[in-house]
């Protein structure tokens, strides 16, 4: 059983045999059921730079976790003191209980100071035999049909528009990926991204996806 719990914006937590954070930005989210100190994963992965993804990665390194990410994210992350591992799309990394595989995401990414941050993406993490696909920040793609393939227990989509997918895009995009289940990320935590989060999971519901619009610090057991 893994249990999947949605920190605010598109931070999630995943706790199963491995815990897993992805993209914990807590401190300075208006939107953060929590801060850094009351979560301790072993493995941090983040799907691009930009500051409200890398968040509170530092301060959660410094607790014992390794960054999983871009080449150019685990550099930056080294060189700031981190323990990292350097990956780039389309590579698989092992951890006790599952696994994870980043996938391309249509975006941009650099840190907050301005440095490069490789190529955005999203990632499909397995852990104790259920699948979740966190899409990152990014735009709907057609090979999100590929990614579909894998049979997702979950996905995890942006629907905030602006930066990324709005609704009517995360909609288009759960006809190709076919997920069990939906929870709809970043959005509401400004006032560019607002969103109705709940009227989303109506709509996909229709679709046949069960969609989950869970308030900051609420969780999904798989
Ligand atoms: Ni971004
Ligand atoms: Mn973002």
């Amino acid at each position: 059983m893994v249990r999947v719990t949605f920190l605010g914006h598109a931070a999630v937590l995943l706790e199963g045999q491995t815990t897993l954070i992805i993209d914990p930005f807590l401190t300075g989210n208006p939107m953060a059921s929590v801060g850094p100190e009351a979560v301790q994963p072993d493995l941090i992965v983040l799907t691009h730079a930009h500051g409200d993804h890398w968040g509170d990665t530092l301060a959660l390194a410094g607790k014992g976790a390794t960054v999983v990410s871009t080449y150019e994210i685990a550099v930056y992350a080294e060189k700031h003191g981190a323990q990292a591992f350097a990956m780039n799309i389309g590579g698989r990394y092992a951890f006790p209980g599952g696994w994870l595989k980043f996938y391309p995401a249509w975006h941009s990414s650099s840190f907050p100071d301005g440095s490069y941050g490789g190529m955005p993406m999203g990632v499909v993490i397995e852990m104790d035999g259920r699948k979740i696909y966190h899409a990152g920040d990014t735009a709907l793609f057609s090979d999100m049909r590929l990614i579909g393939e894998e049979g997702l227990d979950l996905a995890l989509l942006p629907i905030g528009d602006t930066f990324t997918m709005g609704p009517d895009d995360a909609l288009a995009a759960l006809e190709l990926l076919r997920p069990k289940r939906v929870v709809p990320i970043h959005y509401n935590t400004f006032p560019v991204i607002e969103q109705d989060g709940g009227a989303f999971a109506v709509r996909a519901a229709k679709l046949g996806v069960e969609g989950l619009a869970l308030e900051p610090g609420e969780a999904v057991e798989l």
